[in-house]
């Protein structure tokens, strides 16, 4: 589905007001399913691995069954962030006053209370929705989110036969950068300043080919790669590479043999994170150097042009843009769902 491309961006003020970010934080971060990480970083019964998501302290847990688990890190005796780091565990304990949980979050001893007058208040950790898919773990903060599900499915399908239930974790890479989480989400949505910022990329790619789709929660941008060059696994001369952005801040980098995602997360309104998680089918040492040094060297040449950009915004000199038909209709539909969300919630 594609929409109208929109006649102007969205004001400068946006990214730099305060108030429009607790907006967004309200109306669409707290609404949307999040990407926990990927279901290999908790591979044994009883491993737990923690994150903070939205500011909302969270530990995914495989149980003794097998199954996953993703609960609020919070002790239900007086709120504590109960654990402050990944492990492997029979049990949770609080580090506060050492309360107790199992692996389903049920409370099993509650130090310095009454056995029978706590069973009765049948205290258990406030869970979190979760869903798997290919391995990825997304979770949901809120009763009334996105369907994410829906763009999963669809996101399958274009993909075909292509998977990575099988990929393996390797690592994660987190730079701050000092622009609105926005500003990074519109230089990702376009391939436009490839030739330009991107010099050694526009050699890999087939920038010809590059084209953008646009569905409902989620849009899509992709080319064929020279895949004699590349840094990925080699396949046929059509080899292609995807980029998919779910919104509002998750981003799948699909490359043959390698899936990169990437989490935007802000911090206030003029800096985020943006964490780099890499899985690869095969673990090839030379590779994957090959491939996390090649995403570092862009990642550096897109922060600079960000924070460049982000100056440029808080200036005087700027108040809207324009964007151009045949490159940054990916950008168009984002600001055009920020602002809707913004405007009506
Ligand atoms: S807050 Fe966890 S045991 Fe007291
Ligand atoms: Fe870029």
């Amino acid at each position: 589905m594609s929409e109208n491309l929109r006649a102007k961006t969205i004001p400068s003020d946006w990214y730099i007001d305060e108030e429009i970010l607790k907006i967004e934080k309200k109306n669409i971060f707290l609404k949307s399913w999040q990407l926990f990480g990927s279901t290999d970083q908790v591979p044994d019964k009883g491993d737990y691995k923690i994150k903070s998501i939205n500011g909302q302290p969270l530990i995914l847990i495989k149980n003794k069954n097998d199954s996953l688990n993703v609960f609020y890190n919070v002790c239900q005796h007086r709120g504590c962030v109960m654990i402050e780091g990944d492990g492997n565990a029979n049990n949770i304990k609080c580090g506060y006053h050492g309360w107790v949980y199992d692996l389903d979050g049920n409370l099993r001893n509650a130090r310095g209370f009454d056995k029978q007058t706590i069973k009765n208040k049948n205290l258990k950790l406030k869970s979190v929705d979760h869903y798997v898919w290919m391995n990825q773990i997304f979770v949901k903060l809120q009763k009334h989110a996105n369907d994410i599900k829906k763009s999963l499915i669809k996101i399958e399908d274009i993909i075909y036969p292509m998977r990575f239930d099988h990929y393996s974790y390797h690592s994660r890479s987190t730079y701050k950068i000092n622009c609105n989480w926005k500003v990074y989400m519109d230089n990702y949505l376009e391939g436009f300043h490839i030739p330009i910022v991107h010099p050694k990329l526009n050699n890999i790619i087939n920038y010809k080919s590059y084209k953008t789709e646009t569905f409902d929660d989620f849009s899509l941008q992709w080319c064929h790669i020279n895949s004699k060059s590349s840094p990925y696994k080699k396949t046929d001369v059509l080899a292609k590479v995807y980029y998919f952005t779910l919104f509002p801040n998750i981003l799948l980098n699909i490359a043959p043999g390698r899936l990169q995602t990437n989490i935007i997360e802000p911090i206030n309104a003029t800096s985020c994170n943006v964490h780099f998680d890499y899985y690869f089918e095969s673990i090839k040492p030379n590779k994957i150097i090959q491939d996390v040094n090649f995403s570092e060297q862009v990642q550096n040449e897109d922060i600079n042009i960000c924070e460049r950009i982000q100056k440029g915004l808080e200036s005087n000199g700027f108040d809207y843009g324009v964007f151009s038909e045949k490159y940054e209709t990916g950008v168009s539909h984002f600001q055009s769902y920020i602002e809707k969300k913004v405007n009506n919630g």
